[in-house]
């Protein structure tokens, strides 16, 4: 990769504001006014119901799922945790917490995950394949189960902890206010109302931190050792979920691309007005004035990631994802980085594919894959030695 590969304005980011010495209220603020707008609070009542346990992969875990029940104003809203535990650890263990994209019955063949039926949301004219709801069912069952390494993560002593993101907010820009959590903090009318104070990157967020409340109260579960990943959109919502929640102590962004670890200031890859166009959702309604003007948008990711510090913060990127921007990613860690300390300073380039680069004091790396936009066996190697829980 060349620096100044892609750049339009090779000059922007030596304007933008450095990430060191501000407390972490200054670095969220813009992306909470500006960008994926306010995580509600905890609701006033979450129920952990555990809903079915038993063994898993041959004896090598234990398999719990767990009904996260929250309520709010006469509203519940369940949420469904599938929770594999080492079946032969001594003490607390770590684990690895994401939301998954189409269900838990898609992460793994393991045929003790239970089916439960839901209601298909039809196509959307606007295009059948970003709306079209591919959650799995029994004749889909594991088929995302390359994206999850689970028996390895065992294996290495460590847990997994997955909630589908259709539980909490459905992905689709309209028409689902009445199946998501923010039905729970809001009217329906000020959802979807054009002045909307927040997105679904803010709901995924809030069920990230529902769903570690629920790990607090697993006792096989060490606190210390609570890692957040996430892949694409995902990774955005690892990232927003990993900046506001300081319980979370390893942020984990896979292929994040634009709002999450890219700069948007290097104008390269999606821009602001593709992911207003296909997910206008997914931001409250002030970002729109960024469309087209990335520019105007006082910092850059750089601040989000710093917002995580001095917890640990990992950037995976993949060289053929360039939707997502691999040097952008590199780029905006490398400027947070001081935020962090010199002990974590990252070098100016980013290192060639398949190396893990870990900053000396150990709190910050980032892996290049040799690869499309995806998460595999070789990326949680990486975040699994990384991590070394
Ligand atoms: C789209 C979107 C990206 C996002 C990706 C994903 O491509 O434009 O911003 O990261 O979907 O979540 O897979």
């Amino acid at each position: 990769m060349n620096l100044d590969e892609g750049m339009v304005r090779p000059d922007c980011l030596a304007t933008l504001p450095p990430a060191a010495g501000h407390t972490r209220e200054e670095l969220l603020q813009p992306f909470t006014d500006e960008v994926y707008g306010v995580i509600p609070p905890p609701c006033e009542d979450l129920e952990f119901r555990v809903t079915s346990e038993g063994t898993a992969f041959g004896g090598l875990g234990l398999r719990r799922e767990i009904s996260l029940l929250c309520r709010q104003r006469n509203e519940q809203q369940t949420l469904r945790m599938l929770l594999y535990l080492p079946a032969h650890a001594k003490k607390p263990v770590g684990v690895f917490f994401g939301l998954n994209f189409r269900g838990n019955l898609g992460v793994t063949p393991d045929p003790g995950v239970t089916f439960i039926p839901f209601q298909r949301y039809g196509d959307l004219p606007i295009s059948k394949l970003r709306y079209h709801d591919s959650r799995y069912d029994e004749s889909t069952r594991g088929s995302l189960a390359d994206r999850w390494e689970i028996e390895n993560t065992l294996r290495r002593g460590c847990a997994v902890a997955t909630i589908g993101f259709f539980d909490i907010y459905p992905d689709r820009p309209a028409g689902v206010f009445q199946d998501s959590v923010m039905r729970l903090f809001h009217t329906e009318e000020e959802w979807e109302s054009p002045n909307r104070a927040s997105g679904a990157i803010s709901a995924w967020a809030w069920g990230v931190m529902r769903g570690i409340d629920c790990l607090y109260g697993q006792p096989e579960i060490d606190r210390a050792k609570i890692a957040v990943l996430g892949h694409s959109r995902l990774g955005k919502t690892a990232l927003w979920a990993g900046a506001n929640d300081p319980r979370i102590s390893l942020v984990i962004s896979n292929c994040s691309g634009t709002l999450g670890a890219k700069l948007s200031h290097r104008n390269f890859g999606e821009s602001y007005e593709w992911i207003d166009f296909w997910n206008p959702h997914w931001t409250r309604a002030s970002f729109r004035k960024y469309v087209r003007h990335e520019e105007l948008f006082p910092v850059d990711q750089h601040w989000l990631m710093a917002a995580i510090a001095p917890r640990r913060l990992m950037v995976i990127s993949a060289t053929e994802d360039s939707y997502a921007d691999p040097l952008g990613e590199y780029l905006a860690l490398q400027m947070a980085s001081s935020a962090w300390g010199d002990g974590d300073a990252m070098p100016p380039k980013p290192p060639p594919p398949a190396q893990l680069l870990r900053s000396q004091a150990g709190n910050l790396a980032y892996y290049l894959r040799k690869a499309p936009h995806s998460i595999a066996l070789e990326n949680w190697n990486a975040i699994l030695d990384f991590a070394d829980f």
